[in-house]
């Protein structure tokens, strides 16, 4: 199966309803419909019913940054996926800053990756190791670990159709991305790992997208290598001149998806 580029601006805690809607129109004017990249803007969730109203759809699709793997009840302050599903294609999930400041499990994890997809939200399923484990030379332990726990409850045609993206915890935030062999062992690696659980043709479908200090002058780099199929960017996305460059670098890098 081919697969397409994907590119993922995360916002994170950044943005008040005003400044998020200002970035929109201005990315808007900036960047080009390009058939072959499909970009996705993952605000906060004040945001997410504004910005569904105002957005390109041919060019923008909304991504949320979170959601609770309960459909409906008495959860105070939660937000659940099926609250969420006319409003998003894509959900991020088990992000490093969820797993470190807010104690997200393995099981919550997995969890939100199946009340996701049970409301026909895709999951863009973050993984990645920290500084430490990759020191102890734990990274392929650590990334085993949470794609067997969190895609534990799906069937092999909702992993197809799932985004993982790999996000070294300690690329995050600065300056530089990881180098591309560290990528490219890792992501190897994650397809593997499904071809193992689900089959070939699984781990030839799902997307993997890779997160930490995506800036411009490093998109080429990144997309040369193989099974890569995108970016989930961070800082560089509130910029709307760094992210349209980055969509376009996108566009004009190798046609992926044809790995034999
Ligand atoms: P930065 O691009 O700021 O490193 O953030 C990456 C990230 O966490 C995206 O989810």
């Amino acid at each position: 199966m081919k697969r397409s580029k994907l590119v993922v601006a995360n916002w994170k805690m950044h943005l008040n309803v005003h400044q998020a809607s200002l970035l929109v129109n201005r990315l808007d004017k900036k960047i080009a419909i390009y058939r072959d990249v499909e970009v996705v803007l993952a605000p906060n969730f004040i945001c997410l019913q504004p910005i569904s109203m105002e957005l390109d759809k041919r060019k923008f699709r909304l991504a949320s940054q979170d959601g609770y793997f309960v459909d409906e009840g008495s959860y105070t302050g939660a937000i659940s996926f099926s609250q969420l599903r006319e409003l998003v294609h894509y959900s991020i999930i088990g992000h490093s800053e969820r797993r470190r400041y807010f104690n997200e499990s393995l099981d919550v994890v997995r969890d939100k990756v199946a009340a996701a997809v049970r409301n026909n939200i895709t999951p863009i399923l973050c993984v990645g190791e920290t500084r430490e484990e990759r020191n102890q030379k734990e990274t392929k332990q650590v990334l085993h670990d949470q794609i067997v726990s969190a895609l534990s409850n799906l069937t092999s045609e909702d992993v197809e159709n799932l985004v993982i993206g790999y996000e070294p915890v300690w690329a995050i935030g600065g300056k530089e991305p990881a180098k591309p062999d560290t990528i490219a062992q890792a992501v190897s690696w994650l397809r593997y790992q499904i071809g193992e659980l689900y089959g070939e043709k699984v781990a030839k479908s799902v997307r993997i997208i890779y997160g930490g200090s995506d800036e411009p002058e490093y998109v080429n780099g990144i997309m040369a290598i193989e099974g890569v199929d995108g970016l989930l960017v961070g800082h560089a996305s509130l910029n709307y001149v760094q992210f349209a460059d980055i969509i376009e670098r996108v566009h004009h890098s190798r046609v992926i998806g044809n790995e034999e």
